[in-house]
């Protein structure tokens, strides 16, 4: 077969990685792709949202499945534009991946399908937002810019002051785009949070296992949020009988509220989930993997991911299974210095080849530039090790990145600390 993966951050380089792996693959491309990726596969100059190119390629080299790691392609209906010039595409349709694209429509789901999730009112005017939180509003409470907003929409305020502020922020001077014409204000809950992935044909699903991402910037979950400082799987919290509540509270429920709908969910849901006293809540729902997360939960995959992503698409999952290895798996990315605010691109990455043999590394924001590989993102390296023990793993990990040298290099020294009372 002959695969094409769009995207070009540490997500799908590990989904390249993984794929090239299956017995039935005999060539990837990656559009655009990043330096990583081009030791697997083939680089295509073609951006995520021109689909148009990417539809003309796909045919002109016989394409046989695309896979599509970011969320933008696919909220804006990069899987109807596949499927209407007859080609085989992996993931959500554009009513189906709503469920990311518009936090109104997912929040709406699940009040009518009875989702555990925090309570929530709708705005689409500031000044009736305002008025709410002059009035009823109970503090912290979270504030969301309906639409996609790069994980950026989302501002939790301790006060009436920062509310008011964070409202003329998304709807009046527009932060977030047209993110921002709808709002939610919602109920902050406090516990851990946890990704959970399932690969469904809209009919039934398969779990990859749980994982925990990093969001803030420095140790001990301080600082800005940024698109994920490492990840580690399976997350220990997520206990068997966890996964009995979660299964058909969440993930089932969900599943058939999107039958329901008319509109079956195909495609990777990753749900993410938090904790809290009362059981565990919808957060929000993303339609593709996530990333770091991928990073650790595609090397725990045993199967061929192949013929799993295929079956979504025929709807033929129930006569598929999982083999997942009994390991740990922990990723540290290392950052620019002053991500997630301005930073410089175009530093010289050291150490790459000095690295053990059994680690693996992903490229985000990386580039070659005169035989040298550059810094060219926020995100620049994801650096993963799989072991049978969590502790040996934190251990050789952490010894590996400290090999890994660029101007301004930063990364968190504790990943993986939610998960260590577990096994002490
Ligand atoms: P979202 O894009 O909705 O997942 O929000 C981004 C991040 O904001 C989440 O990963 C949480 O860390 C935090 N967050 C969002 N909603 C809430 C909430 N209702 N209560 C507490 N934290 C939240
Ligand atoms: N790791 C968070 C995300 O992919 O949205």
């Amino acid at each position: 077969m002959k695969i094409l993966v769009i995207g070009s951050g540490g997500r799908e380089h590990a989904l390249v990685w993984k794929i090239a792996q299956s017995s039935q693959v005999e060539k990837i491309y990656c559009a655009p792709g990043n330096p990583g990726t081009a030791e697997l596969s083939e680089n295509v100059a073609i951006s995520p949202m021109d689909f148009e190119k990417l539809v003309s390629f796909a045919k002109d080299n016989q394409i046989d499945l695309t896979i599509v790691g970011p969320e933008d392609p696919l909220v804006s209906g990069i899987v109807d534009y596949f499927n209407d010039h007859g080609l085989k595409i992996f993931g959500p349709d554009k009513n189906a991946a709503q469920l990311e694209g518009s936090k109104y429509f997912s929040k709406e789901l699940m009040k009518k399908y009875h989702i555990p999730t925090a309570t929530y009112q709708t705005f689409t005017s500031p000044d009736k937002a305002k008025e709410y939180i002059g009035s009823e509003a109970k503090f912290p409470l979270v504030l969301k810019a309906s639409g996609l907003a790069a994980g950026k929409g989302v501002l939790i305020c301790q006060s009436s002051e920062e509310a008011l502020e964070g409202i003329g922020q998304i709807m009046e001077d527009k932060a977030f785009g047209s993110a921002g014409d709808k709002m939610i204000i919602e109920e902050f809950l406090e516990g851990e949070e946890v990704s959970i992935f399932a690969l469904s044909d809209g009919e039934d699903y398969l779990l990859l296992s749980p994982a925990q991402d990093h969001k803030k910037v420095f140790e001990g979950d301080q600082g800005k949020n940024t698109g994920g400082m490492g990840a580690y799987a399976p997350a220990p919290i997520v206990t068997s009988s966890l996964i009995e509540k979660i299964t058909p509270e969440i993930i089932e429920r969900t599943f058939e509220a999107m039958r329901s709908e008319g509109m079956p969910y195909k495609g990777l849901l990753y749900f993410g989930l938090i904790i809290t006293n009362q059981g565990p809540k919808v957060l929000e729902y993303n339609c593709r993997f996530g990333d770091p997360e991928a990073e650790v939960i595609l090397p725990l995959l045993k199967s061929d991911l192949v013929p799993l992503m295929e079956a979504s698409i025929n709807g033929t999952m129930r006569e598929q299974k999982i083999q997942l290895y009994d390991k740990f798996t922990l990723d540290v990315v290392l950052a620019s210095g002053g991500y997630p605010d301005k930073y410089e691109k175009g530093k010289i990455i050291e150490g790459l080849e000095s690295l053990d043999s059994d680690i693996l590394v992903f490229h985000a924001g990386t580039k070659s530039e005169n035989d040298f590989l550059v810094t060219n993102g926020g995100r620049v390296l994801n650096i993963v090790a799989m072991a049978d023990d969590f502790f040996s793993l934190t251990e050789s990990l952490y010894k590996n990145v400290d090999r890994i040298r660029f101007e301004g290099v930063h990364y968190r020294k504790d990943i993986g600390y939610r998960a260590r009372k577990y096994f002490e």
